[in-house]
């Protein structure tokens, strides 16, 4: 094995990341309180106005203490959607709206509008670290954020997405296992990896000569060591974050976390039109051939999912969790990134 490929340390202090978390966990309380306690706190820019990215970017400017931090986008998708057969879906969506007394909206074909805007805002702003996940930046706005100084990270699920990467000039990799709660940021439509993390890491690493960030279903800090025995220069946490008193996980999926109730993680397509890991509830059992149509299917959900959040049920909303979700408990942000810290 070649020497290991560090990180700027002044960035990624003392190497745990708080994961970006979009639709409400990743807020700017949790970012501050992972970077106060050495590690590097996240904003999540997926499924945000630019208006509420920028009021979220002032927050960290002006009570950071000047602190890095960094900004995750979700890159549009360029893929063909089938109209039939997300319409199909959405009359079986139907009845489930209905149960919870939520409207079934008009589908929204467009993928993210704002991504552009967004995109400018960080080229203005330049936080510490700017991460990509669903897909790859153009190769001159990689080069854009790195004039304007921010270090750039790639999600890759596997060795070809991280050749694919660094061609691009990435500065660094997040390395995600397909144990990794939320969506998978798989690109290229490749079949899932088979393998631990630490095999993903290690099957990375030789692929590609950059710096590497493991990611997904680390619960425990010998899970951690693994991944750094294997190469990876820090670790990127998520589902060890959603029970944090910082962290803006509404109260039905937190109460899922800490619950007996679940059984087991699953990955599922039923409640945005792409693959990503949850508790697994009856909407995702009942909605297992959903389309592969993001975000369209994420419209379409939402209404009901908000419905079902504000019934105080887990029955029909998206609860996303890593498998090692049992090991999260509620304690202080900091508290994680002291157990997980090098
Ligand atoms: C609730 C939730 C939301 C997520 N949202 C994002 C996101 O906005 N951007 C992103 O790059 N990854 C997102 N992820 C994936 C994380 O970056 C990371 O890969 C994952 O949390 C690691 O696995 P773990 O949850 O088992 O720690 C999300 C994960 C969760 C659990």
């Amino acid at each position: 094995m070649d020497a290991p490929r560090d990180l700027p340390a002044d960035l990624f202090g003392n190497g745990v990341l708080a994961a970006p978390m979009a639709g409400g966990p990743s807020r700017p309380e949790l970012a501050l309180a992972v970077g106060g306690a050495g590690g590097l706190g996240f904003l999540g820019g997926g499924l945000k106005t630019p208006q509420v990215l920028e009021d979220e970017l002032r927050i960290m400017e002006s009570r950071g203490g000047g602190r890095p931090f960094g900004v995750n986008l979700f890159v549009p998708a360029t893929q063909e959607i089938d109209r039939d057969a997300v319409l199909a879906y959405r009359e079986r969506l139907r009845p489930e709206a209905k149960a919870v007394g939520a409207d079934m909206p008009e589908p929204r074909w467009a993928d993210d509008d704002a991504y552009p805007a967004k995109l400018d805002l960080l080229l203005t702003h330049a936080p510490a670290v700017v991460s990509f996940t669903f897909g790859t930046p153009r190769w001159d706005a990689v080069e854009a954020l790195k004039k304007a100084g921010s270090f750039v990270l790639q999600t890759v699920t596997g060795p070809e997405e991280a050749a694919v990467a660094a061609e691009l000039g990435a500065d660094a990799l997040v390395v995600q296992h397909p144990d990794a709660g939320g969506h998978s940021g798989a690109f290229l439509g490749l079949p899932p990896f088979q393998g631990t993390l630490p095999e993903l890491v290690a099957a990375v690493r030789a692929a590609v000569p950059l710096p590497l960030i493991a990611a997904g279903g680390i619960g425990t800090p010998d899970a951690a060591a693994a991944a750094r025995d294997a190469g990876a220069a820090a670790l990127q946490l998520g589902t060890a974050f959603l029970r944090t008193p910082e962290a803006g996980t509404n109260p039905v999926h937190r109460a899922a976390l800490a619950s007996t109730a679940f059984e087991r993680t699953a990955p599922t397509r039923a409640f945005s039109g792409k693959w990503a890991r949850g508790l697994e509830n009856g909407f995702m059992l009942r909605f297992a051939d959903a389309p592969s149509a993001y975000p369209v299917v994420h419209h379409l959900t939402a209404p009901l999912r908000a419905a079902s959040v504000r019934a105080g049920s887990p029955e029909r909303t998206s609860l996303w969790a890593g498998t090692a979700w049992r090991e999260a408990r509620d304690e202080p942000a900091a508290a994680v990134v002291h157990r997980f810290a090098r």
